[in-house]
């Protein structure tokens, strides 16, 4: 069908789902998350159950929601084609997206073949992630990988694993606010990536590679390395209004600011504030903290004098650096961790399009020449000598 709407650049405003999952009111600045607003349950939600509620329509109980931990826990171990490759994309030097994107294409390898959208798969891409990211980190810095410890939850794990130290209370809660508040957001680009993917009847690892392809880039969840770099750029807050002057004269985008669909402040900087806040209040350099307030202030105040009726404000990009950062993440890894909150929001949007939605089939406006005809000869053949090829033992 057909509404008659024509070419809609970028899809702007094009509804292409239904979802249950979560709600972005751009106007309003209001991010519901499955019936709850992200600034309510955020804060407070073991990830664990942002991830059962998404996945089940509902909090669990707490049998249910220990049980959640468990599985997680057990599909932690990653498969040796996995370690194998990770130590290949760290000796290449890769960067841990591409190492991410890699990995996820054998973390269903010691899974059964027959059924392709194995719940188990869920699980394991879910469990099996983080660790890999931990692991290449470490190969990636000459460091042997450390193996989970079953006792600890999804984000303290991952923080243990990444630097073999169990992680305080505080440091646990910061990363657990960061993956509730990313854990969806709507048709966003990757989201939709994946939405496309499983639509095909394709697999849910399938549905995940093409997302973590999609958020790699600095438009969509590629932003935050760029937003701190240019906080430690900046250095002081009177070097503030200067630095982001030239930047914004030489056309270039400001990084951390502007939303397709947000034109008020994103919610979730809001709350990554106040998390980043909590944290710097007693770990880390709250000198950073209140540097980068001044330069979200002057960016926001330049945006508007440089781009007037852009509405261009704080998105979630800029406040998970600082977030981040204090949680003691280098800077290479917050895309990687971004991914890993969202890969919950992936597989639900996946689930929900297999239950729910039809082929995601879109129409193009045909705008290339016309009339053109084929003369037989027109390009002679070049003869190409190529290299012999042996597999490896
Ligand atoms: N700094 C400077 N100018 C900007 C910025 C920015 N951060 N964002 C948008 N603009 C300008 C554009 O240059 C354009 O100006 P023009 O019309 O004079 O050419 C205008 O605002 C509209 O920009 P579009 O690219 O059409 O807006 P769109 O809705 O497609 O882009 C996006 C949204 C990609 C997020 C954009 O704001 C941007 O590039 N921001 C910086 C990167 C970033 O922070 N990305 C993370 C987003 S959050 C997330 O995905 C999780």
């Amino acid at each position: 069908m057909n509404n008659g709407q024509g070419y809609v650049s970028g899809l702007e405003g094009v509804v292409a789902a239904q979802t249950r999952l979560s709600h972005v009111d751009g106007a309003h600045g209001e991010l519901i998350l499955a019936g709850y607003r992200v600034e309510e349950i955020a804060p407070v939600a073991p990830f664990e159950a942002m991830v059962f509620l998404l996945w089940h329509d509902r909090l669990p109980a707490a049998a249910e929601l220990a049980q959640m931990r468990v599985e997680l826990a057990q599909w932690r171990m990653l498969p040796t084609a996995a370690c194998d490759l990770l130590r290949a994309a760290a000796a290449a030097q890769r960067p841990a997206m591409d190492a991410l994107r890699m990995v996820a294409g054998v973390c269903d390898i010691d899974l059964p073949t027959d059924d392709s959208n194995d719940r188990r798969r869920d699980i394991a891409l879910l469990a099996r992630l983080p660790a890999a990211v931990a692991a290449y980190w470490r190969l990636s810095q000459g460091k042997t990988p450390i193996p989970p410890d079953p006792a600890l939850g999804h984000a303290a794990n991952y923080l243990y694993m990444l630097t073999g130290v169990a992680p305080t209370p505080a440091r646990v809660r910061g990363l657990e606010t960061y993956l509730n508040t990313v854990i969806d957001h709507g048709l966003n680009a990757s989201t939709f990536a994946a939405r496309v993917i499983i639509a095909t009847q394709s697999d849910m690892t399938s549905a995940v590679i093409g997302a973590l392809g999609a958020l790699k880039g600095p438009l969509h969840g590629g932003a935050p390395g760029p937003a701190l770099e240019m906080v430690f750029a900046i250095g002081k807050a009177e070097h503030a209004e200067a630095y982001l002057r030239a930047r914004l004269a030489a056309g270039e985008r400001l990084m951390g600011f502007g939303h397709r669909i947000y034109k008020v402040r994103d919610p979730r900087a809001e709350v990554l504030a106040a998390a980043a806040e909590a944290l710097y209040a007693t770990d880390g350099d709250r000198s950073l903290f209140e540097l980068a307030k001044h330069v979200e202030a002057t960016a926001v105040r330049l945006l508007a004098e440089y781009k007037p009726g852009r509405a261009l404000q704080t998105n979630v990009e800029f406040y998970t650096a600082l977030l981040l950062h204090g949680l003691g993440l280098p800077s290479a890894l917050f895309t990687p961790t971004f991914a890993l909150a969202r890969t919950a929001g992936w597989i639900a949007h996946a689930r929900e399009q297999l239950a729910n939605g039809r082929l995601l089939r879109p129409a193009s406006e045909y705008v290339g020449a016309t009339g053109r005809r084929w003369q037989a000869n027109a390009t002679p053949t070049q003869l190409i000598s190529f290299p012999s090829w042996q597999f490896p033992s």
